[in-house]
């Protein structure tokens, strides 16, 4: 005979309850369960007696509390036997076995043996409920761990060195702050500003309160901590006052260094956990498996850099050797390569130009002279009037340096801009006599700028021309010598800023970015 009112016991427990009962109701023995607020929410007699539940609830709140916090069997009373439920540590409700009239036939034994099953159902009822827990925590655990591979593979696999290292640290930020949730996450980095060491925050979402001087002390705290055998800063008002001084908004904090504590480059920073007090263990081993990563793209990112600064500086040499054989021409390749670019991107505001293309304009520009490394100096410096025999080996020096150059890969799309500086739209030009379109676009660009630059310049035969005068001779030449499309561009752009930038030697007033910033972009594009 039940009679069952589930209240604040879950379903599956009322059926365990339930088994349990029938089993007493084969002794002739009732089954009663109440729950915190004493109310009966099972009542299984057996049908030999009835049970008188509400004194029976009356009975359990005279009890003292310490009878049921322990969660073992005891009798209240010679027909009561009480066993207090514990769910996750705290007493939910009690089960109480009413033996009725038997109990005075009831040996001791008999008694102690009632309690133990009681006790023993009670054990087996808390072991199942902490399985699902179990279950939820190792579910948890394991999403977590996948999500955390995810994260570190999209690091892995995004790190390109094209990229800036600005964009990839804010994606490392982002994809972290998927994973954590905190009030501000930022990532500072070292970096050298007219040779001393300063911190920077280079990517950071959210409210971050530490700023880059603050960094700057919060990395020797580390640096501390590091010393001590620690992987991280974790400094929290959970356990106490904090251990080292932060800006009053943050309550916890975790840091983990961009290298180690010997040659540390940065930091990465969170404060204020937001679904929990404090930072923990696996947020140390996440934000030190995401930081070493970042360290990772901005090592990588520092070679790329060198091996480009490397490589334009070898280039410039070599020009700027060729240069040095004749001083009327110093600087001439580096002003062609910039006037080039110059072109290239004002013929960007007309028609589709790309940003490779352009690259590849201001290193054909800078090359284009190169085969005069196999000119003798008493050809190029000659002063006076050339040979037909020395005119030819002045015209041979396209070819020379589209060989030179064809000998590294990279330059291919390069080759065309040096080989065909010297050709004339009307087929007149040399080394090939091409006409119109059959000369590539970059030797098109690169021919205007040459043939301004040195009508512009001193040279050893006669002084700079007027800037008009070359313009308009520039204009003449549309149709026979130059590219119309490319001169009335060039025309209808500021030359006279341009003119001025050059003859200032690129000094940086003219809103322009650094030039030898252009090089080493340049060479970035053949490196990729
Ligand atoms: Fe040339």
């Amino acid at each position: 005979m039940n009679n069952t009112i589930a209240q604040t016991i879950s379903d599956s427990q009322i059926g365990q309850f339930n088994e349990l009962a029938h089993k007493f109701n084969q002794f002739g023995l009732n089954l009663l369960v109440f729950d915190a607020q004493r109310r009966c929410v099972l009542q299984a007699d057996a049908g030999k007696f009835q049970s008188d539940a509400a004194r029976i609830a009356e009975l359990i709140g005279q009890t003292s509390a310490a009878d049921t916090e322990n969660a073992s069997a005891a009798w209240l009373s010679e027909t009561l036997l009480i066993c207090p439920v514990k769910v996750n540590q705290s007493v939910v409700a009690v089960m109480v076995v009413d033996t009725g009239s038997q109990s005075h036939e009831k040996t001791s034994q008999e008694k102690i043996y009632l309690a133990c099953m009681v006790e023993d159902f009670n054990k087996n009822m808390a072991t199942a409920q902490q399985v699902p827990r179990q279950i939820e925590k190792f579910s948890n655990e394991l999403s977590r761990a996948y999500e955390e591979i995810v994260l570190l593979y999209n690091l892995s696999t995004n790190m390109q060195v094209t990229q800036s290292s600005a964009s990839y640290l804010q994606m490392a930020c982002d994809q972290l702050t998927q994973l954590v949730q905190v009030e501000g996450i930022a990532i500072f980095v070292e970096r050298e500003i007219d040779g001393h060491k300063q911190i920077g925050l280079s990517a950071g979402s959210g409210v971050m309160a530490i700023d880059p001087v603050r960094a700057d002390i919060l990395q020797m705290y580390l640096a501390e901590e590091l010393h001590a055998g620690k992987d991280a800063l974790i400094d929290s008002t959970q356990d106490g006052p904090l251990k080292y001084q932060w800006p009053e908004t943050v309550h916890n904090i975790i840091a983990v260094p961009l290298g180690n504590a010997e040659k540390m480059s940065g930091c990465l920073v969170a404060t204020n956990a937001l679904d929990k007090p404090d930072f923990d263990t696996t947020d140390i081993k996440l934000f030190n498996s995401v930081a070493n990563q970042c360290m990772v793209f901005i090592e990588n990112n520092r070679l790329f850099d060198e091996l480009k600064e490397l490589f334009i500086g070898c280039l410039r040499a070599l020009t700027n050797s060729i240069d040095a054989k004749d001083q009327y021409t110093r600087g001439h390749s580096e002003r062609v390569a910039f006037i080039s670019r110059w072109i290239a991107e004002h013929l960007g505001r007309v028609r589709p130009v790309s940003e490779k293309l352009i690259h590849h304009v201001y290193l054909a520009g800078l090359l284009h002279d190169i085969g005069k490394i196999g000119i003798g100096e008493e050809v190029l410096r000659k002063n006076g009037r050339l040979t037909d025999a020395e005119y030819s080996v002045i015209q041979s020096h396209p070819r020379i340096g589209a060989s030179i150059l064809s000998g590294i890969h990279q330059m291919e799309d390069i080759v065309p801009g040096v080989l065909g500086h010297h050709e004339r739209m009307d087929g007149k030009g040399y080394p090939q006599g091409l006409k119109g379109d059959e000369i590539s676009l970059i030797a098109r660009i690169v021919s205007l700028a040459d043939a301004f630059d040195a009508m512009t310049s001193k040279r050893v035969y006669r002084n700079a021309m007027n800037i008009q005068k070359a313009l308009d001779i520039i204009e003449d030449g549309i149709g026979t010598q130059f590219d119309e499309e490319i001169v009335r561009v060039f025309l209808d752009s500021d030359v006279q800023k341009l003119w001025h930038i050059i003859q200032d030697g690129f000094i940086e007033n003219w809103d322009f970015s650094n030039i030898d910033e252009y090089g080493t972009q340049a060479v970035g594009e053949l490196i990729r």
